[in-house]
């Protein structure tokens, strides 16, 4: 096996009891988007956006990773060195379940970030906008996620690794969201086959060469069975 890409959306961490977005009852039909995930909204209210992060960090910590994750780690274990995981979920899922090097293009709910010097450290269980930051000392703490708008993490890394790939992989994602919704297309205009692993199609089906659809728990280890068979 070559070198496989795998990019993961809020769907791998479904069957864990974590909320997707847009599903039918997704965080964005509960939660105004706009206030909790953006830097408009938090310039204008920090404490719904702390609070609606310290939320989602708690029902994190309550999670377990489920068997897609077993099995991304499992492959990731066989084929060092030939596996990028990219996901773009906040969630620490694919790292409990023994993934390495994963690259969070969306930022990490277990981190806190300060707005005024860049460091970062691990988030406290309930983060305050006022919490000093610990190498500066200012009070500029923020949760350390990628906002509507904001730039994703290690973009040119993730575009490296993808133009290198040999297959690429999405599992999980509406692709409704860029830059992480055009990777397909990426790989596509570079000839690298494409496989989309979904509950059910999603909107962007009929750019993948291939899909695979049910629950990730069912088809992700099956998929990684084949792939370490092979
Ligand atoms: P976008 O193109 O997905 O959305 C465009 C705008 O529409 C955004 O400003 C967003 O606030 C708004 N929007 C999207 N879906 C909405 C909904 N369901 N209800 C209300 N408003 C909605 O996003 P964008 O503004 O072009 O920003 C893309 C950048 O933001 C990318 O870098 C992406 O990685 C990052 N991002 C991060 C998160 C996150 O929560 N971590 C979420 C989405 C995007
Ligand atoms: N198994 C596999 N796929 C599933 C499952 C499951 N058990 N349950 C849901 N899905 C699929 C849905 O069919 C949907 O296509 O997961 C996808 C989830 O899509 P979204 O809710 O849009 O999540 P995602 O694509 O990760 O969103 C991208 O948007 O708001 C931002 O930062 C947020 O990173 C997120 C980005």
């Amino acid at each position: 096996m070559d070198s496989i890409f795998i990019l993961t959306g809020a769907g791998i961490s479904a069957e864990s009891g974590l909320g997707t977005f847009r599903d039918k009852d997704g965080l964005w039909t509960r939660y105004d988007l706009s206030r909790v995930a953006t830097p408009e909204g938090f310039r204008a209210d920090p404490a719904l956006v702390h609070d609606f992060y310290n939320m989602r960090r708690k029902n994190c910590l309550d999670a377990a990773p489920n068997a897609a994750h077993a099995a991304l780690a499992r492959l990731g274990r066989d084929h060092p060195g030939e596996v990028t995981l990219v996901t773009q979920n906040v969630d620490d899922l694919h790292e409990r379940a023994g993934s390495t090097g994963v690259i969070h293009m969306h930022g990490e709910l277990r981190r806190a970030l300060c707005a005024a010097c860049g460091h970062r450290w691990p988030a406290p269980e309930r983060m305050r906008s006022e919490d000093a930051c610990p190498s500066c000392g200012r009070p500029a703490t923020r949760p350390d996620i990628v906002w509507f708008g904001e730039m994703p993490y290690r973009m040119d890394e993730i575009l490296e690794r993808l133009a290198r790939a040999t297959l690429f992989v999405v599992i999980g994602s509406s692709g409704e969201v860029y830059p992480a919704a055009g990777f397909v297309d990426e790989a596509a205009a570079q000839g690298i086959p494409t496989l989309e692993i979904n509950l059910e199609p999603s909107g962007r089906r009929g750019l993948f060469d291939r899909g695979l659809y049910g629950p990730a728990t069912e088809v992700v280890p099956r998929w990684v069975a084949g792939l370490l068979r092979d």
